[in-house]
């Protein structure tokens, strides 16, 4: 037994892993349930008594001289991984870096984009920290109008001009400011509400609006880019109703509703049973807008139309709190890794 202890005490001290599996490998086969130390120890109860002292403290001294070995190789090597310095070992399974996708908020507008650009809107960007004139005074808001009022918009404390945009309808100024007609443009972007937080609401969201003026655009027009646009993203059997409505900017107005995708317009708890669905406002641009933006409302027309990408993405994925696009929790996110 004594040159059996001698022996392994060579083996542990003179040992030296070419590759990191070597020293577990290693572990098992001295300190293992089957491993030799181990063999070993069992042996040592049946020794004589005179034996036990001495046997004893060469055995001790063996196991922790093996153990002590394994560690330090083991915090070797895991230092060495930790400082990047130089491959260990090639042949060690490589880590998983999982692969991101793009937030359901990005895949939503981009196929909301991808739509009007099929019928040649092209897309137009601008501030968030804007003006009142490009929110609300070109867009013939009444200067007494609520949205301007300090419970829906974010206004800067030192200067009530400056605000975060509360729809995106003002890059559609911009748009008209700086180009003639004919226009065609979508207007993608992030707006801002002084609004409680709930399950149907955000502070924060994001909308598409869009914009066409040239000569003779009419209503027809409207509802069949939005009947068109109502099929792509919904799906063929998608239907859709326009209600009547009221914004400063376009004349006459309408909410657009669409049919209930969850439950094929029959009703069902997310519609509140009435099979529809709204998603937008829209309607004929007002003259009186297309005057502040130095275009001639007698010669052009055009309609415009907004809706939230929040709202389009929950009909589309059967999303029921817009909270859980913001929190971003990746066990949320993944699951639209392929989704559009
Ligand atoms: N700007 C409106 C909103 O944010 C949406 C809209 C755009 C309505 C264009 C009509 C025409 O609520």
């Amino acid at each position: 037994m004594v040159t059996k202890i001698e022996e392994l005490l060579e083996k542990v001290r003179s040992f030296t892993p070419q590759a990191e599996a070597e020293i577990e490998e290693f572990r098992i086969r001295l300190l293992g349930k089957k491993g030799e130390i181990t063999a070993l120890m069992d042996e040592f109860r049946s020794v004589a008594p005179e034996m036990k002292r001495e046997l004893g403290q060469r055995l001790n001294t063996l196991k922790t001289a093996a153990m002590e070995r394994i560690n330090e190789l083991k915090a070797a090597r895991s230092a060495a991984r930790a400082s990047g310095g130089g491959i260990d070992d090639m042949t060690r399974p490589g880590t998983n870096d999982q692969l991101g996708s793009r937030h359901p908020i990005s895949l939503v507008r981009n196929e909301i984009l991808a739509i009007f650009a099929r019928l040649g809107y092209t897309v137009a960007d601008g501030p968030e920290i804007e003006d009142d004139w490009h929110v609300f005074s070109a867009l013939n808001f009444p200067p007494d109008h609520p949205a301007r009022d300090m419970q829906d918009t974010f206004f800067i404390e030192k200067n009530p001009d400056i605000l975060l945009r509360t729809h995106t309808s003002s890059i559609q100024v911009r748009v008209m400011e700086t180009q003639k007609p004919p226009i065609r443009v979508v207007c993608p972007g992030r707006v801002f509400r002084n609004e409680a937080i709930s399950s149907r609401s955000h502070c924060i969201f994001h909308q598409v609006e869009g914009l066409y003026i040239d000569e003779n655009v009419s209503f027809a027009d409207l509802k069949q880019s939005i009947q068109f646009f109502a099929k792509e993203m919904f799906g063929e059997g998608a239907k859709i109703r326009l209600r009547p409505s009221f914004f400063p900017f376009t004349e006459p107005s309408a909410e657009v509703d669409v049919s209930c995708n969850l439950c094929n317009g029959e009703g069902c708890s997310v519609c509140k049973g009435t099979g529809w669905l709204e998603i937008m406002g829209c309607g004929m641009v007002d003259p009186n807008v297309l005057e502040a933006s130095g275009i001639d409302s007698d010669r052009y027309t055009g309609f415009a139309f907004g809706m939230g990408i929040e709202r389009i993405a929950m009909l589309r994925f059967g999303v029921r709190d817009i909270r859980l696009f913001f929190e971003n929790d990746v066990r949320f996110l993944r699951q639209f890794a392929s989704a559009l």
